[in-house]
């Protein structure tokens, strides 16, 4: 295995991403994890990730014996200036933040390098270089005359200060495959049918003949984590799957489709549509309806629970990310993100989070591999207030049921345009407001419905898609014309930032 210390920049997921497609485990840790808990991990090697520049916290905080482990080590962007200070060398202070494809020249001697071409283009900051070096270090790289790698071959210590995880062709993934098969001598060994294999296994011997409950939201991870425990402990799993009435139009009848009757689940189905409308009765403040939301749901949760015995533990659907996110210090929250199947904190039981150690696309093969369909594991990202966020100002059944009409038109006509999978997250959004229109020379007076789509890579940054204008129009006129609380539809033509993905 390989441990990435993060350093707080934005690549540290990517780099992950990277090393696993190559087949080889990893685990992304903080800057400050100590040596002691480094040794226990036995990695093969280390990368020290690129973080925010002139950010003298870590360097003060890294533990430099790090580099006396006698690892190798891979050093990337600021994780380099760290390298090159440690050892009495120091970098430029880049002027400016702009980065882009350069053509960088390397030194095909090194073992980081070995057997690539001479010339490729690298995501760089031209400002960003060495200007001096360690003595203990040769340069193995340059963008121009300016030195952007450095090696130390005999220790196997590198530091590059461009970003090889940051990749539109295979030239970064090539050095880092250097790194982990050349250098390393890491073997590909992580491969999701063993990891299925092996999670049955472990979770057989974790739960014996006890009992588990799992809250399923029908979203990818906790569909792929009930599969995969129904797998190891059959019948003893008790899944339920609560109706919070701000689900999407049939997904509810789809979840009790593809778990009871594909894969014979014991399914509880909660309706708690009432209830939960009741609750938000003139709740228009988007955080408050995101907490009254998350409440009732623990509520009806434990609820459920409470009436079966013998439960000893709770599946959740964490994945890597989560724990990414949880585990490291001055994140900032702009919304607060609740997952449906959230954690009741007093709960009494154990949990059981099987797909904790995977990326989203991992997960989403692990469901491919187990048989779910692609309905289920290509699903787009459905937040845990679900239409509650998409549905602005007090939410009534009303409301809802416009949404939802306009909603599944919309998505039916991205399904059919063959986009479905090339846009990252599309949905409708009632903004609630109402204008005036003309329908058979009537004056009318209804509400509007906003269309959204972007791409994005991870969700943190989001362009908005352009949908072909006829597809559009398409779209517009169905839901105005099949939907008849609706007069007008707009699409929303913001990237995120300045705006979030959803409107809530
Ligand atoms: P924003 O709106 O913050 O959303 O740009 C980023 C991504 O997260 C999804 N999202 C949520 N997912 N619980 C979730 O599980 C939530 O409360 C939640 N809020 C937003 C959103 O759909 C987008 O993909």
């Amino acid at each position: 295995m390989i441990l990435i210390l993060d350093l707080g920049g934005k690549f540290s997921r990517y780099l992950g991403r990277r090393i696993r497609e190559s087949k080889v485990y990893c685990e992304i840790v903080p800057y400050s994890y100590s040596i002691e808990k480094i040794k226990a991990k036995n990695p093969e090697g280390i990368i020290i990730s690129g973080g925010e520049p002139n950010d003298v916290v870590s360097i003060q905080k890294m533990d430099k014996e790090v580099f006396n482990l006698g690892l190798p080590i891979l050093a990337i962007g600021y994780g380099a200036d760290i390298m090159a200070e440690i050892h009495g060398g120091k970098s430029t202070e880049p002027k400016n933040n702009d980065y882009d494809f350069e053509d960088v020249n390397v030194d095909k001697d090194s073992l980081l390098f070995n057997g690539l071409e001479e010339k490729m283009p690298l995501w760089i900051n031209k400002e960003y270089v060495f200007k001096t070096l360690p003595k203990t270090s040769k340069p193995i790289a340059k963008l121009g005359k300016d030195v952007v790698a450095i090696g130390n071959e005999e220790k196997k210590i590198y530091g590059v200060k461009f970003h090889p995880e940051i990749e539109t062709s295979d030239y970064g993934k090539n050095i880092i495959d250097n790194f982990l098969f050349k250098i390393c001598n890491c073997e590909q060994k992580w491969d999701m049918k063993e990891f299925i294999e092996e999670s049955i296994e472990e979770i057989k011997k974790q739960v014996g003949d006890k009992k588990a409950l799992c809250a399923l939201s029908g979203g990818v991870d906790s569909s792929v984590a009930a599969v995969l425990v129904h797998k190891a402990i059959g019948d003893n799993l008790v899944c339920v799957f609560v109706d919070h009435g701000l689900l999407r139009k049939k997904e509810k009848e789809q979840v009790e489709k593809v778990f009871r009757d594909e894969f014979h689940i014991n399914l509880i189905s909660v309706d708690a549509e009432d209830r939960f409308l009741n609750k938000l009765k003139g709740v228009t403040d988007p955080e408050q309806k995101r907490k009254v939301i998350g409440e009732e749901f623990i509520r009806v949760f434990e609820e459920e629970q409470s009436k079966l015995t013998d439960i000893d533990f709770l599946v959740q659907g964490t994945i890597y990310p989560d724990v990414i996110e949880s585990g490291m210090d001055g994140k900032v929250t702009v919304k607060s993100h609740h997952n449906v199947g959230g954690l009741p904190e007093d709960i009494n039981f154990e949990l059981l989070e099987p797909l904790r150690q995977l990326f989203k696309d991992e997960v989403r093969e692990v469901g491919r591999l187990l048989g779910i369909s692609s309905d289920i594991v290509d699903r787009q990202p459905f937040p845990g207030p679900g239409l509650g966020v998409r549905c602005l100002g007090e939410l009534t059944k009303e409301k809802l049921d416009i949404l939802r009409d306009a909603d599944y038109i919309y998505r039916e006509e991205i399904k059919k345009a063959g986009l479905d999978k090339e846009i990252w997250q599309y949905f409708a959004i009632l903004p609630n407001i109402r204008s005036v229109g003309v329908t058979h020379g009537e004056r009318t007076y209804k509400h509007t419905i906003a269309l959204r789509a972007i791409s994005t890579k991870d969700a943190m940054v989001a362009k908005w898609y352009p949908i072909p204008l006829d597809l559009l129009r398409k779209i517009s006129t169905r839901i105005t014309d099949e939907v008849p609380e609706v007069n007008r539809v707009v699409y929303d033509i913001t990237d995120k930032p300045p705006a979030t993905i959803e409107w809530e």
